[in-house]
Parts: structure tokens; sequence; C-alpha cells
């Protein structure tokens, strides 16, 4: 009976690519790559990143996505239905944990940027100094009820937003909230590029540096690791968002969609920030320092900057947005899936699970608990440090060991040709990626990350 329920899935091809492509299109895009791009040698890094999203990021997508589709269940459950009986569905679990860990620090920074869209639209910076500005960051995030209250909204909108189901609401929600940010990003880059002295962030961004990149040491892994984390791998959601496509639909053409789009708007985003942030003379920094303490500056400084700056954190909410609502479909898909729950409940119960995570994240930039550390971390940055580089990377790397190894080569082929149906040219390629590069950089990967090699 069980198996037999009907499941939902994507209504239409772009309403799948969007609602992918806003899970890959997150805050790293915006405050991470821009930076690491201009700090490992521009056009140099950029290559290097482009043939990491070649040889790494598109072949581990499609295998997400291939044993989604074949299984069409939930990130654990699929595994079960491809390898009945083996205990490979753990890579899955893993990820669905990871995902659920990631909701609650990441809820509590889509929270930071929705009380900046506040700010913005009601000219908090207005007449403040540089010190000022960053005051009021460390102030507001390391308060006890402001950015919960605000990291509580955001998970609510992201519940509303999954309970409703796969097409009334993940995909309908995508399909506003992707062509809006697309919209935004191109606004603000033309303002940005049109500043004085624009072409100094240009340069600092996209002047190919090869020295600078071959000098650093770990310019190369960044590229490696930033390709993983930007395209939302190794944490069940192209799983799960796979169980949803279409079998129909041309697996490996979607994935590359769904990687374009995510490094264009990653380009995108360095032609807003660092033109700008150039332009009046500021340093470059990278993550929550540069949107929340450095562009507020900047949006000061430049005419109609009011309109600019709400905008722009208009962006970062949305861009999270799209993203926590694939975390959160992950985690309830394997609570319909594989325990059986009613959707309605099963988001409810995650949520508040979620919350309470937020909760603690959020206290743990305070003094609240601060003061509690695990391996020297406050519990926000703990999350983050073994979601990215523990969690994804074992999913990951179980997942490829599964597919090239021990699937059979012919399933996997016949599922990427839609049964023959399609041409898919680069499939040998993909498998051997798969089977040898992919879990050797993934090895590689986690040993230099967490400072064993
Ligand atoms: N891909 C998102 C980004 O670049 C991050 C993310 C990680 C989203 C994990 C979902 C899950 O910001």
């Amino acid at each position: 009976m069980e198996d037999k329920k009907e499941r939902q899935g994507f209504k239409s091809s772009i309403g799948m690519i969007l609602a992918a492509a806003g899970s890959a299109i997150g805050v790293g895009n915006i405050w991470r790559f821009p930076y690491v791009t201009g700090k490992y040698g521009g056009a140099a890094f950029l290559i290097v990143y482009l043939l990491m999203v070649i040889a790494i990021g598109i072949p581990l997508m499609l295998a997400e996505t291939v044993i989604g589709r074949r299984g069409g269940e939930d990130a654990s459950k699929s595994f079960k239905k491809l390898a009945p009986g083996k205990k490979w569905y753990l890579s899955g679990t893993i990820g669905i944990f990871a995902a659920f860990i990631i909701l609650g620090y990441y809820n509590v920074v889509a929270g930071w940027s929705l009380k900046y869209v506040v700010n913005s639209v009601t000219n908090v910076f207005a007449g403040k100094t540089p010190s000022e500005i960053e005051g009021i960051f460390s102030t507001f995030v390391s308060s006890d009820f402001s950015p919960i209250i605000y990291a509580l909204i955001l998970i609510s909108v992201t519940m509303y937003i999954v309970s409703h189901g796969v097409q009334k609401g993940i995909e309908k929600a995508s399909k506003i909230l992707l062509p809006v940010l697309l919209i935004i990003l191109v606004v603000l880059s033309i303002k940005s590029l049109s500043l004085e002295g624009a072409y100094k962030g240009l340069e600092f961004l996209y002047k190919p540096d090869f020295e600078t990149l071959f000098a650093s040491k770990d310019g190369i892994l960044v590229a490696m690791g930033h390709a993983f984390y930007s395209l939302s791998l190794g944490m069940g959601i192209m799983i799960t968002y796979g169980s949803y496509m279409d079998k129909g639909e041309n697996l490996g053409k979607s994935v590359i969609k769904i990687t374009i789009m995510d490094t264009l708007v990653a380009l995108l985003a360095g032609l807003v920030i660092f033109p700008a942030v150039f332009s009046f003379g500021l340093e470059p920094g990278q993550g929550a320092g540069l949107v929340f303490i450095t562009l507020p500056n900047v949006f000061l400084q430049m005419p109609g900057g009011f309109l600019f700056g709400s905008l722009f954190f208009l962006l970062l909410t949305f861009a999270a947005l799209t993203s926590t609502i694939s975390l959160l479909e992950t985690v309830v898909a394997y609570l319909i899936d594989s325990k059986g729950m009613e959707r309605r409940k099963a988001t409810l119960y995650s949520g508040l699970l979620i919350m309470i995570l937020a909760i603690i994240s959020s206290l743990s930039m305070g003094e609240t608990l601060g003061g509690f550390k695990l391996f020297g971390k406050n519990l926000f940055d703990f999350f983050d440090y073994v979601t990215a580089n523990i969690f994804l990377l074992i999913a990951a790397l179980i997942e490829v060991i599964f597919l090239g190894w021990f699937y059979k080569k012919s399933e996997f082929m016949d599922e990427v040709t839609n049964g023959s149906k399609i041409k898919f040219e680069a499939k040998e390629f993909v498998f051997f990626m798969i089977k040898y590069v992919v879990p050797i950089s993934i090895i590689v990967l986690f040993l230099v990350n967490n400072g064993i090699f």
C-alpha cells in the first residue's frame, strides 16, 4: 500500500530547474565566491573553479539526481530502492542530518538579511560613522531577542512554502523568487559598474593572476570546496529534487543548466559588490563582515544608496530563502517517505526542531551561549564546520563509491539516457569522474580541510 501512494513531482521543467538553482544560489554565491575569486588570482581562480565545476560539481550533481530519480523516494530511501538490504542509504541519512543542522544556522543568517532589509528601508544607517555601522551589526547579532525573531520569521516562511508541497509550494515560490532575484542582481550590477572607479573592483576580481593562485597553497582546494558547497551537494537535496523530476526530463542537460545559473549568479554578485566597494575606497573582505558592515557603508555614500541597499538585502534574503526551502524539503521528504508522516505534520515537527537549533545557534553569537565551545568554536561556527567539512564530504563520498563501484553501470547509463531514448554525449566522461576523480578529490579535500594532511 505505502509504496503505491501518489508522489507529486515538479510540474514543469523550468520549475524544476529554478527550484534546484534556487537551492544552489545562496549566500555562498554572494558573500564568499566574489571574495575568494579576488583573493586567489581573479580570472585565474575562475578558470580553476570552472574546471572543478565540470570535473566534480556536474558529475556529482548528476550522480545525485540519478539516485533520486531512479529511487523515486527521499534521499535515504532512494538508496534502499537501488540497493535493497545494503547500508548505502546511510549516505542519504547523513546528508539529511546535515541538511537539518545547516538549517539551524543558515536561517539565522537569513534572518540577519531580513533585518537588514528593514534597516535599509527605515534608513537606520543614515549619518552613521563606519564604526557605528560596525557596532550596529555586532550589537544586533549578539543580542538575545531580535536575531531570533528574524530567524523564526524566516523558518516560518520556509515552513509555509514547504507545507504546500512540491508544485504549489516549492515550484511556485521558486518561479517568483528566482526571477526577482535575477532582476535585482542585474539592476545592482549596472549601478555598481557605473560608479566612478568601478574598474578597480573589476581588476581585483577578474584580472588573471596565476602567480597569486599558484603561490597560495590552498587556492585549488578552495575552488573545489566552494564548488561543492555552492552546488548544494552532499546533503540529499539534489537526490530529493531528482526524485521529483519527470522520467522524460534530460538529467544531464538539467544539471548543466542549474550549474550555469549558479555560476552566473556568483559572477554577477562579484560585479555588484567589488566595483562598489573599490569605488568608495573600502577594503574588500568576505562573509558577514563584507555584506553587513562594508556594504552598508558603501550604500550610505552612494547616491540612491537607500534604494540599492534595500534591494541588495532583499536579494540576499531571497537567495537564502530558496536555499532553506530545499534544505527543509529534504528533511520533510524523509519524514514523509521513510517515516510515513503526512506533509503538514512532517513540516511542523521538523520546523519546530529547527527553530530550537536556530535559537541555540543565534544565542551562541552573544553572551548567553557564547562561552559554550566545542573544539574551540561557538555552536554557530561548529555547525557550519562539521557540516561543510565532514558530513557533506562523507555523504558524497559514499554516494560516488556506491554509484561508481557497486551499482550497475548499465543502470546508470539507462537513467541518464532515459532508457536510450535520448543521447547524453558526456556519459562516459561523467561516469569516469564519478568512479575515480570525484572520490579521490573528496578524500583529499577531507584530509586537508580537517588538518589531517
Ligand atoms: N548553495 C548554497 C550557497 O551557495 C548553500 C547551501 C548549502 C544551500 C547547503 C543549501 C544547502 O549559499
